[in-house]
């Protein structure tokens, strides 16, 4: 039996902000963003946009025409929790009118999450094939106004379904697993900002795929001139060229294999910035909707890491439907329909103060997309639809 992903979308916010903007605010060369880091711009919150509206945004279009009471599970992957009690997935749930009938769970470790969603739900549909597990990874990643973080912000969601009928992509049984307690990205409870050491963070990542995929092969893998295709997390796209570059080392392929592996995959991330738990599947995405070619068949690698960390290193194998399931022109119209904002908006925005009870979001200069973020009323947020 073949288990994977049915259906997958990306939704990203309405506003972005060049990063040549960043660059002249800090006074470096716009060249160390888009050649150093490998980033051209990154998406930016409407103040009324949030993982929820952004999670929503995404599944909608996953769920269109499904039979929605063979979902009986939804798995919310996101470290940019809106409450620490409840689930944005519950938000999200009702705004899409879901089955009553199902569990709803917040999953968290930093841009880990979203796999460790996607592959408990493979096991749920394992247990019973009947049932669909609707997975969605959503992110807003914030760092300080004038860090060397402040260059890879970004924000997106990715909803995928999970099912025993994978149009998209089976997924393959074996992973490579790596954590270690390690202090490298995080964010304390007092803080809407991450805190980070940047150069071990880089260190940790590489380690961590070479641990990854020497479990990987130990567990039985294939060999890396296996793999027509290779995607990453991406905290920013030179990451990923980083990373490839480790796994080519170990596992032995040349340098025009290695290049191959990874083109159509770092498109979407370069623009929309890093989105955590989401930006793994966002490079799935880049690929499936950029590639010329038809991808039915080929094996594509997925390197997926949460800092703090932990590591997971999976294959799967392109489907004949995957085409069928395509919503390249929904995503580039997504992307490329966000509002241009300069510095100084962007500051505005990224300064706020937090929402507290009785604050309403104005619907002017608000979000484009289909859900929006109304406020706090007795203490709860209250989520609509725009129309
Ligand atoms: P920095 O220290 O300011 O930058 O910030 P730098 O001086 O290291 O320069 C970056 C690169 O640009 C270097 O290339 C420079 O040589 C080059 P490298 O040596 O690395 O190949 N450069 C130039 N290139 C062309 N023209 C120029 C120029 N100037 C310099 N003029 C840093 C970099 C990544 C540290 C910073 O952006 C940061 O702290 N980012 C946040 C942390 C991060 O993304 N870490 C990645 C791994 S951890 C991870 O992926 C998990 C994460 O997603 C969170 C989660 O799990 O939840 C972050």
């Amino acid at each position: 039996m073949k288990l994977g992903i049915e259906d997958i979308s990306l939704a990203t916010t309405s506003l972005v902000l060049d990063l040549d903007e960043v660059a002249a605010a800090q006074g470096a060369d716009p060249d160390k963003f888009r050649i150093g880091i490998g980033q051209d711009s990154m998406s930016i919150p409407a103040p009324d946009e949030d993982v929820v509206t952004l999670g929503a945004q995404a599944a909608q279009r996953v769920l269109h025409g499904q039979d929605l009471s063979a979902i009986r599970t939804v798995l919310f992957a996101t470290e940019s929790g809106v409450d620490q009690s409840k689930s944005a997935g519950v938000y999200m749930h009702r705004l899409l009118g879901l089955n009553p009938n199902a569990r709803v769970i917040e999953f968290k470790q930093a841009c880990y999450s979203g796999t460790g969603a996607l592959q408990l739900a493979l096991a749920l549909v394992a247990r019973n094939p009947e049932q669909k597990v609707l997975v969605v990874a959503a992110d807003i990643a914030r760092y300080d106004a004038g860090s060397s973080g402040e260059p890879t912000q970004g924000a997106a969601a990715v909803a995928m379904l999970i099912s025993a009928t994978p149009d998209v992509l089976a997924i393959e049984p074996v992973s490579g697993l790596y954590t270690q307690d390690i202090m490298d990205f995080w964010r304390p409870n007092y803080r809407s900002t991450a805190i980070v050491d940047g150069r071990y963070s880089i260190k940790a990542y590489l380690d961590s795929v070479k641990q990854s995929w020497r479990d990987y092969r130990a567990q039985g893998g294939h060999e890396l001139s296996e793999f027509d295709h290779f995607c990453y997390h991406q905290p920013f796209t030179r990451q990923a060229v980083k990373g490839h570059a480790t796994l080519a080392r170990e596992g032995g392929v040349d340098a025009e294999t290695r290049d191959a592996q990874l083109e159509h995959t770092l498109d979407y991330n370069r623009v929309l910035g890093n989105s955590y738990t989401a930006s793994l599947y966002v490079g799935l995405l880049s690929l499936l909707d950029s590639s010329p070619d038809d991808l039915t068949g080929h094996r594509i690698g997925f390197f997926s890491y949460g800092s703090g960390a932990v590591g997971e290193l999976f294959a799967g194998v392109v489907q004949p439907g995957y085409r069928t399931r395509s919503h390249r022109t929904e995503h580039r119209a997504a992307i490329d329909g966000r509002t241009p904002i300069d510095y100084a908006r962007y500051f505005e925005l990224h300064e706020r103060p937090d929402d507290v009870d009785g604050g309403d979001h104005p619907r002017e200069r608000g979000t484009t997309g289909p859900f929006r973020f109304a406020g706090v009323r007795d203490h709860g947020r209250v989520y609509e639809p725009t129309s």
